[in-house]
């Protein structure tokens, strides 16, 4: 297997490149548009194929690169089945397995940071979107965010799996790269709560500014970057 995480400095983004090394066939998580070049240039020197490219959610804060990857590399995009994004090729459905060659990876839905989301499991590897973060969670004041889908989400999907289990976010604004469940379980500060509504008021008072371009972030988003 081939593994490769990209971060892009101008939206803290990270991007996911995985690939299996008998079949050539790669999939990409999470891609920003103004890196696309950077991503064909990664699959170019492994020698890989790009075969898939999945969107965790709408972001509100960077343009996807999936429809361009799409064009380039006549890839399939993939989204969780709730997604507004009517260009998308493959809408999956909740605990619904992708295959790249041998690679599974199982589509989970876990709406909450807005109610497209969904996270996704290969074998101890967790790319969570911006539904859990490493030492945060995603905000849920925009695109029909849910503070109490999103704590449903966490605590009773996400926290379930192994301690053991790696995650990896969409995002990192302190240069962590990876965590584990077990470590945000006990340390992570969103989780400390001992219910719901203590999560809500926790989200309710975080008094975040809106990003500032998420209007047009969105708009292009729907279209998949195009
Ligand atoms: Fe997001």
């Amino acid at each position: 297997m081939i593994f490769k995480q990209v971060f892009d400095q101008k939206s803290s983004t990270y991007t996911y490149i995985i690939a299996s090394s008998e079949g050539r066939e790669a999939l990409i998580i999470d891609p920003v548009l103004d890196n696309v070049e950077d991503y064909i240039k990664i699959l170019n020197q492994l020698n890989l194929r790009l075969v898939k490219v999945i969107d965790t959610h709408i972001h509100a804060d960077h343009v996807t690169g999936a429809g361009k990857l799409r064009d380039k590399t006549k890839c399939a995009t993939i989204m969780g089945e709730h997604t507004p994004a009517d260009a998308v090729d493959i809408k999956v459905k909740d605990e619904e397995i992708i295959k790249l060659d041998h690679i599974k990876i199982k589509a989970i839905h876990t709406p909450g940071h807005t109610s497209d989301s969904f996270s996704f499991l290969m074998d101890n590897s967790l790319f969570s979107g911006d539904t859990l973060l490493i030492n945060g969670t995603g905000r849920t004041d925009f695109q029909n965010g849910s503070s109490a889908d999103a704590y449903n989400s966490i605590f009773n999907k996400l926290l379930k799996l192994p301690d053991e289990t790696l995650l990896y976010p969409a995002h990192d604004y302190k240069g962590e790269k990876v965590s584990t469940i077990g470590k945000e379980k006990k340390s992570n500060p969103r989780l400390q709560v001992s219910n719901v509504n203590e999560y809500i008021d926790i989200m309710n008072n975080l008094n975040l500014k809106k990003p500032s371009a998420i209007d047009y972030n969105v708009a292009s988003n729907l279209k998949l970057g195009c």
